[in-house]
């Protein structure tokens, strides 16, 4: 019998509620997070528990069908990757931060600056719409740190409660966008697939009427 492939986050801010908007859709997964793949009993899926960076390309390659994952992650890597649904959950911004000590008037400020983020397209792409060339250093975990230890003069990165900012003296000075989990859809897709999706599309969207 033919499944749909679906990507979630393996650890990390969505994967609890991944999970529970497919339980809440009824749906239900044996086994989770240890084993990298599980199966539905009673709808048919396969879940695989992906890395969010990498789940842009699984999507662009056909390997998985759909995924539930950040907008801000497509929006950084997957431009040509299609949201068939918004989730409504993990909202959060991405947004520029300078320690809080300097004095910030307008993006033209960045010119020049060293930042450091996950998110290089993004920052890249938000700048020079605005005439402003930066120098980009792009790291992968923990980018808050980089200004304490001279390694940047600004970062860009996910905001959400803003505790992390606040514990490393940086204050969000541009937020460059608003994000929220969705769901997205391989281009690969196949006919007999999209009609699984449907299915899974009908429940999500009474999931989430009955969540408002
Ligand atoms: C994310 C993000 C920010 C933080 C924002 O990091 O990179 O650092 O959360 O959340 P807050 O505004 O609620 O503090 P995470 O802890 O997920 O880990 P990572 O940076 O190591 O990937
Ligand atoms: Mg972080």
């Amino acid at each position: 019998m033919t499944k749909i492939r679906i990507a979630i986050q393996k650890s990390g801010r969505l994967n609890e509620e991944s999970i529970e908007i497919l339980k809440d859709c009824g749906i239900s997964i044996d086994n989770g997070r240890d084993q990298l793949k599980a199966s539905s009993r009673n709808f048919p899926m396969e879940v695989f528990y992906l890395r969010n960076g990498d789940i842009p390309q699984y999507l662009r390659d056909g390997v998985v069908d759909i995924a539930i994952i950040g907008e801000n992650v497509l929006i950084e890597k997957g431009e040509d990757i299609s949201i068939a649904e918004k989730l409504g959950f993990s909202k959060c911004k991405v947004s520029l931060a300078v320690p809080k000590a300097v004095k910030y008037d307008s993006v033209k400020d960045f010119q020049g600056k060293r930042i450091a983020t996950s998110y290089p397209n993004t920052v890249k792409n938000y700048l020079a719409d605005k005439g402003v060339s930066a120098d980009i250093h792009i790291i992968n975990g923990s980018v808050e740190i980089a200004p304490n230890i001279g390694l940047a003069d600004a970062i860009c990165d996910i905001v959400s409660s803003g505790s992390t900012l606040f514990k490393n003296n940086l204050k969000e000075v541009e937020v460059m966008l608003k994000s929220e989990a969705v769901l997205a859809v391989s281009p690969k897709i196949t006919e007999e697939r999209k009609g699984i999706l449907e299915k899974l599309q009908f429940r999500i969207q009474s999931v989430l009427r009955a969540r408002q």
